[in-house]
């Protein structure tokens, strides 16, 4: 692939339908601002209407003849990814999607906190959620070439381990390089298993992942892991020297999304020290996601935890 790819390289998106989650910040906003600059329709589902209509209206600051629609999502709450998927396929019925981004997440929550569902706020917002919204739409995603599920994971997940007996981190909890870890894990995990799952059925659907390095966003500034040792130690010693902003950590993963050169279980990142920054580039996948059997059995926990068959087909 080109070493300075940027967004000027982003094909035009023209009569492309793409949901983001996590769109009203972050990475997630500039991937929704680059893909609407090129003529994407964007369905921007934030935890609110009005961080949603927000976000829209930034956009259309601007890009004016945006086409974006606002709507609701927690993650975290499986009723509420339901009912979403529910008002996607009512409202856009059939193959009606061309691109699916998972990129909304949480990193580093000080304490552990649980979902409405009952399960560990971190790997709930970054995994379960994430799994069961991809399977509740996936007969929306247009069996053609082009289309894409992206899966936005971390270089965190090199540090983490599938934990069968603590996935809720209910027997212990560090914060960052276990939970959260843990759950960027289980996304790199679903990406491949996911692409393994295609391939038997040569769907022209593929699916790629990206990690933005070491990006400004609010996931550290304002995020809930705001204040604790990690953070600060991130901020004062790494941010200065090895940090990007949320614009250049949304490069991999519009690489991902767009580049007619992205590969079926391709993962992208910044070519930079230690992947921290950089232009996209092919990244490190973490041993550990790279297991069949580990990704099997969590890929049959996922739809037990949460009640959401995930059959591929055709
Ligand atoms: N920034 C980095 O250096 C870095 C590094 C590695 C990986 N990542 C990954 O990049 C992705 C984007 O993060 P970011 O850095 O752009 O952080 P961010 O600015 O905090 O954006 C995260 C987005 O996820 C949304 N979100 C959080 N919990 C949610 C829930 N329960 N339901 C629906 N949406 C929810 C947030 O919504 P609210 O505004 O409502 O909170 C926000 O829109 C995440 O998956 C993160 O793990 C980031």
């Amino acid at each position: 692939m080109k070493t300075n790819w940027t967004t000027r390289d982003i094909p035009s998106q023209q009569g492309r339908r793409v949901l983001i989650t996590g769109a009203n910040s972050g990475i997630g906003f500039h991937t929704a601002l680059e893909l609407a600059r090129q003529g994407a329709e964007i369905i921007l589902p934030a935890r609110s209407l009005a961080k949603s209509e927000d976000a829209i209206a930034r956009i259309r600051a601007e890009v004016p003849n945006a086409k974006l629609i606002a709507e609701t999502l927690d993650l975290a709450d499986l009723s509420s990814v339901h009912a979403f998927a529910a008002r996607i396929v009512l409202r856009f019925p059939g193959q009606s999607l061309d691109l699916l981004i998972n990129n909304a997440g949480v990193m580093a929550i000080p304490q552990r906190e649980i979902t409405p569902d009952g399960y560990e706020r971190q790997f709930a917002t970054n995994y379960l959620g994430p799994f069961a919204l991809t399977a509740l739409l996936y007969n929306s995603i247009r069996q053609q070439l082009g289309s894409r599920i992206v899966i936005v994971s971390s270089t965190a997940s090199k540090f983490g381990k599938i934990d069968f007996s603590n996935l809720q981190s209910e027997r212990r909890y560090s914060p960052m390089w276990q939970c959260y870890a843990q759950s960027k894990l289980a996304d790199s995990i679903f990406a491949l298993e996911l692409q393994r799952r295609l391939t038997a059925i040569n769907s022209p659907i593929i699916t790629t992942a990206a990690h933005p390095g070491y990006a400004i966003t609010n996931l550290q500034t304002s995020g809930p892991g705001e204040g604790s040792f990690m953070m600060n130690l991130m901020s004062m010693v790494l941010k200065p020297i090895l940090s990007h902003d949320a614009l250049h950590g949304a490069l991999p993963t519009l690489y991902a999304a767009v580049d007619p050169n992205a590969q079926p279980s391709g993962y992208y990142g910044p070519n930079g020290f230690q992947e921290l920054k950089g232009n996209p580039a092919p990244a490190k996948i973490a041993p550990a996601a790279q297991d069949p059997i580990v990704a099997a059995k969590l890929w049959a926990v996922s739809e037990q935890l949460t009640g959401v068959p995930f059959n591929i087909h055709a």
